[in-house]
């Protein structure tokens, strides 16, 4: 292994391998005692902002498992912060932005995003990340419809009225608004290249919210645009409840694709056509007895085939997620063999 290219990139470049890699998204949060005992002294966006701390919740769930990759702590909404959100965290609501963007002088009131000068400890973590680790470290990014979903609504939303408003009242405002977070995230996207991320994830988590029409019109294109300014490493493209975008995906043109439970793995990559894809254990297996979580496990390996495949789940890890599922999941991946 030692002098073989790490298993997630062998993965991306669509190689056979004998097992699928295996990392978690948020596979660092609140499910492990050991990052809730770190939270316990920090407000959450002190921890994203402070590289040591970020450093230590990264290697936290690395030093559990033996997984393929880490993903820096971090999270989506931190550029708009910089773009002059006041963002906040709130039990039990989630993130906050109390300044709402809903107006042409909100947007252009926004501010110029420079990953380096205005997230310089994201980049520092991953290069700390790198020094400490010895699986390859990924990066990340919020796709720009998702952002703009935060930003129009100031928080999180089952249906997201006044972003829908905005988008079908206001469509050059709308439209304008996209390009600027999609040069931002790809701005991003890259600055954690260039810091040494392995491989950068883009997450569309509520472009579901979509219909095909809007999301071929608003989100397909924001997201390849912000992808367009990536280069150096594998670039991959999260959506969810993304089943009947299934056949416009390739057009955001990443390198490879992330999918959630609602998909059959096999039916998604007969559509997808000869593209890596990751994916797609529903979270909540986890809590499963560890023998029904090790069927479900293999049963997605063996639908997903032996090339371009890394294993992850549908979606996060929630809070509530006990540990030693996690461990069983990944006890199953790594037992699989191909041959
Ligand atoms: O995956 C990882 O381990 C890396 C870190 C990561 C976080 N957020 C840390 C985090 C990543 C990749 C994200 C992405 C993110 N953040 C997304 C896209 C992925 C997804 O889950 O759909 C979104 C939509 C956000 C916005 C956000 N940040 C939400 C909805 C929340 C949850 C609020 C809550 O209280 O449940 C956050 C906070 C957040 N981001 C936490 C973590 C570990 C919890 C913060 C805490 O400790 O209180």
């Amino acid at each position: 292994m030692s002098n073989k290219r790490p298993l997630i990139l062998r993965a991306f470049d669509g190689e056979s391998v004998e097992r699928p890699p295996v990392w978690f998204m948020r596979q660092a949060g609140r499910y492990l005692p050991e990052y809730r005992a770190v939270r316990k002294g920090h407000t959450f966006l002190t921890m994203c902002h402070n590289p040591e701390l970020a450093t230590e919740v990264t290697l936290q769930p690395l030093r559990r498992y033996p997984l393929d990759a880490g993903i820096v702590f971090s999270d989506i909404l931190l550029p708009l912060e910089s773009m002059g959100s006041q963002l906040e965290y709130v039990p039990g609501t989630g993130p906050v932005i109390r300044n709402p963007v809903r107006t042409a002088t909100d947007v252009a009131a926004l501010k110029e995003f420079d990953p380096v000068r205005d997230l310089p400890a994201t980049m520092e973590t991953i290069r700390m990340c790198i020094e400490q680790a010895d699986v390859p470290i990924l990066g990340f990014a919020g796709a720009p419809f998702t952002m703009a979903c935060y930003l129009i609504e100031g928080q999180g939303s089952r249906n997201w009225p006044q972003v829908k408003k905005l988008m079908m009242s206001e469509p050059a405002l709308f439209g304008a608004l996209l390009d600027r977070l999609a040069d931002a995230v790809g701005d991003h996207l890259q600055a954690q290249v260039d810091a040494g991320a392995a491989a950068v994830q883009l997450f569309d988590t509520w472009a579901g919210a979509l219909t095909p029409d809007d999301f071929r019109r608003w989100a397909l294109p924001a997201s390849r645009r912000a992808l367009a300014r990536v280069s150096g490493a594998p670039r991959l493209f999260f959506t969810k409840d993304s089943a009947c975008f299934l056949p416009w995906l390739r057009e955001i043109e990443a390198d490879a694709y992330a999918l959630d439970w609602r998909v059959d793995i096999d039916r998604a990559r007969e559509i997808l056509g000869d593209v890596p894809v990751q994916g797609n254990l529903d979270p909540q297996s986890l809590h499963a007895p560890h023998e029904e979580i090790r069927r479900r496990v293999h049963r997605v390996i063996e639908k997903a085939g032996p090339r371009g495949h890394i294993f992850n789940l549908g979606h996060g890890l929630t809070p509530d997620i006990p540990p030693e599922g996690v461990g069983a999941a990944i006890d199953a991946v790594r037992s699989w063999s191909w041959s």
